[in-house]
């Protein structure tokens, strides 16, 4: 009935809410049981990704090597050896580094491989329909790059308008380099909660919050442990949880990025939700998720 009437008018947009609505709205999302969290029975999981982080691996090496930017001998840990400091150096606004935007862009080939994963992997590990990012995010980081002090910043995507339904996927394609592994943090979501109540679940407040106030952060990483998730796993996570990439110390970190939101979840949404970034993306099939659900990926 609900998928019904949801043809016939369209959703209301979050951005249409009052600021009120949408304090009162997320501070439901964010005090609820997430299937996510009935399912695993917590709030991250390591999942095998079988061959797909080589095989993504591979093909991030290609990408580049085809862009102009060669990976001497496969060693992506090592790739900031090898760039210029403009190509390391970050935007201090977004927090991109002009070697990731060279990603931006894949082609067939990469897509395909993607498409295996979702099918063959990620359909095994969440064996339901569920729609997934029609672009995944590909994200190089590198030590030395200048204006790297844009992070840690802390965030989950909801506060820049994913919604609160999603599930991350965080996968590396470089092995994870002790004593900083990734250069990647997580904590859970009870203690995100705390935070956000400080806030009054204000999200512009939060946000400017972790932009201005550097210790704010560093007091964060108390309860948000290193990331070291092995190459050839990935970090399966309730989006609720917050988040942040640190400066790298000593090698080069390649992930990739991969929202899913399981086809019963955003059906049952009462509300369509919207990006807040330069695109306004709309979290919808054929915007930001592919036009299709998992199971349906090949016709
Ligand atoms: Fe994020």
């Amino acid at each position: 009935m609900k998928n019904a009437q949801a043809l016939q008018e369209p959703l209301p947009n979050i951005h249409a809410l009052s600021k009120d609505e949408q304090k009162k709205l997320m501070r439901k999302k964010f005090t609820a049981t997430s299937r996510f969290q009935n399912e695993f029975g917590k709030d991250a999981v390591e999942l095998d990704c079988g061959e797909y982080a080589q095989k993504l691996r591979q093909e991030v090496i290609r990408l580049l090597t085809a862009k102009g930017v060669p990976v001497p001998d496969g060693d992506l840990e090592n790739l900031h050896k090898t760039l210029s400091p403009e190509m390391k150096e970050y935007n201090f606004d977004d927090g991109v580094n002009k070697v990731t935007t060279f990603l931006y862009d894949t082609d067939d080939q990469f897509i395909d491989t993607y498409h295996d994963m979702v099918k063959l992997c990620l359909q095994k590990h969440f064996p339901y329909p569920f729609y997934f990012q029609a672009t995944t995010t590909i994200r190089i980081h590198c030590p030395g790059g200048k204006h790297s002090d844009h992070y840690p910043r802390y965030h989950t995507d909801i506060n820049y308008g994913h919604p609160p339904e999603e599930i991350n996927l965080w996968l590396p394609l470089t092995r994870p380099l002790a004593p900083q592994y990734h250069g990647f943090r997580r904590t859970d979501v009870e203690n995100t909660r705390h935070i956000l109540h400080e806030f009054n679940y204000d999200f512009d407040k939060l946000i400017e919050r972790v932009v201005q106030d550097k210790p704010f952060n560093l007091d964060i990483h108390k309860v948000a442990p290193e990331v070291t998730t092995q190459f050839g796993k990935m970090l399966a996570f309730d989006s609720r949880c917050l988040h942040t990439g640190e400066p790298l110390d000593k090698h080069t970190r390649v992930s990739m990025d991969i929202r899913i939101i399981p086809v019963a979840d955003f059906n049952a949404l009462d509300l369509e939700y919207q990006g807040t970034g330069r695109r306004k993306m709309r979290y919808v099939p054929g915007q930001a998720y592919y036009p299709l659900s998992s199971d349906r990926v090949y016709p």
